[in-house]
This record gives C-alpha cells, structure tokens and sequence, in this order.
C-alpha cells in the first residue's frame, strides 16, 4: 500500500500529539482528541447482564457487544475479562474470545453464564479489548467495556425481596419497604394474638357451657348417650 498524503498528515498528528500532550492522564482528552480515525477501525464494548436480580449460586447472563464505529475492518480482536476468578464459577461459555476480523459498522456478541460464590457488590471489572485498527498495522489498540454495577444478594434477602413483592399486592401497596413490613409484621401478630385468643374465649366458653348441662343432666338422673 502506498502511503498516501492523509497517511503523513496522520502521522505527522500523532507526534504532534505525542510532543504536545500532557504526562498527567485526563479521560477527557480522549474525547477531545483532534487526531482523524476515521479509516480505522473503532471499537466499542459493552458488557451487559441479563438478569435484574443477582443471587449468590445463581446463573448470572454476561454479555459482551462489540460494535466496529469505524471506517476500516478490525483485525485480531481478542476479549478477555478478568473479572471471573476465585469469587466466580464460570459455568458456560469462555470468559475470553477472539475474532479475526470484524468489519466496519458491525457488531458481534459473546456470552457466558457466570455464578458468584458471594454475596455483596458486584465485584467485577471491565473486559478488555485489543484489537488491530487497520489491515497494515502492527500496532494493537486497548479499549475496556463498560461496566455493569449491582449488588449479589444473599438467599435470605432474595426470599425477603420475594416476601416483599408478594406483600406489596396482599396488602394492595400498602406494606413495600423492610421497615414497614416489621411494623405491620408486630401489628399482625398483635392481630392474631386478639384472633386466637378471641378464639381460645369462645371455645373456654363453650366448654364450660357444655359442662354445665352434663352436670345438669346428671342430677337429673338423665346419661348423656352422645358421649
Ligand atoms: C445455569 O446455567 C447452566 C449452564 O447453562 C444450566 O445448565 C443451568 O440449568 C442453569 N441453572 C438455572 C437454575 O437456570
Ligand atoms: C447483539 O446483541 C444485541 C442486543 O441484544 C442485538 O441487538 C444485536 O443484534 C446482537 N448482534 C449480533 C451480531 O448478534
């Protein structure tokens, strides 16, 4: 390939660039970068999880989106994510993966099925990309994913995530929060308490009702054939 006139005035940007830009790392200049990439490949990386509920010991969907912005194929992409070891089990999929070459203005997916063995934040970071922006360069590009946030809960706070749900439509909205569930949870104990003992009145009552005929009978000579 010939070098062309726009290849020299890249090249003569980027040590521009170089000279010019500051020791100290700012994100922002990323952004603001003046150089011209638009022949080459550009690659974004999302890293998504499907589920809206993370539990410990559970199935978690990671997927990662890569999509090519740029103007040229990319080469030799690999992803890799570091995120999946001692707290995870991996337990379908790879948790790196690469493509030869992904063309300009598509996308690709991988997805894999992770279980975390804790409780807590999520603890992962973001994958990692590397890839060659052009077909003639040696050069290899780094871009990381995003990256998702979320806690893992505990069983225990999955089944009174449920409790809640189920408590939210029983008492029509009323009862939603932890807090309010303690509250209404003593209320209905002090219910149930006024219920059976309620109860336990009427049956004492009954009983001694009942006593009283046979005692009745009794005196009057009569058995009582039911019992
Ligand atoms: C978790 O993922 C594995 C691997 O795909 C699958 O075999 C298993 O059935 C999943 N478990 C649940 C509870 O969905
Ligand atoms: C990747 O996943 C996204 C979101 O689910 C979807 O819109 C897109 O079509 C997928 N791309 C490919 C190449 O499968």
């Amino acid at each position: 390939m010939i070098p062309s006139r726009k290849h020299a005035i890249f090249c003569f940007a980027v040590l521009a660039f170089a000279l010019g830009s500051n020791a100290d790392y700012d994100e922002d200049e990323i952004e603001t970068e003046p150089i011209d990439r638009s022949y080459e490949a550009q690659l974004l990386v999302r890293k998504v999880i499907a589920e809206d509920v993370l539990v410990e010991f559970s199935n978690i969907t990671v997927t990662y989106g890569i999509f090519n912005t740029g103007g040229s194929a990319a080469f030799s992409v690999d992803l890799t994510d570091a995120s999946w070891g001692d707290l995870y089990e991996v337990v379908e999929g790879e948790a790196s993966q690469s493509w030869t070459r992904i063309a300009a203005g598509a996308s690709v997916n991988h997805t894999i099925i992770v279980k975390p063995k804790y409780a807590g934040p999520l603890m992962n970071q973001p994958a990692k990309v590397t890839y060659l922006p052009t077909s003639d360069t040696d050069e290899p590009q780094v871009v990381g994913s995003s990256l998702p946030v979320g806690k893992v809960l505990s069983s225990a706070e999955k089944y009174m995530k449920m409790a809640l749900q189920v408590g939210k439509y029983l008492t029509l909205g009323f009862v939603r929060t932890e807090g309010e569930w303690k509250v209404f949870g003593s209320l209905s104990a002090v219910l149930f308490a006024l219920f059976m003992g309620n109860t336990m009145a009427l049956k004492g009552k009954a009983w001694h009702k009942d006593r009283q005929s046979r005692i009745a009978m009794e005196a009057l000579g009569v058995s009582d054939e039911s019992k």
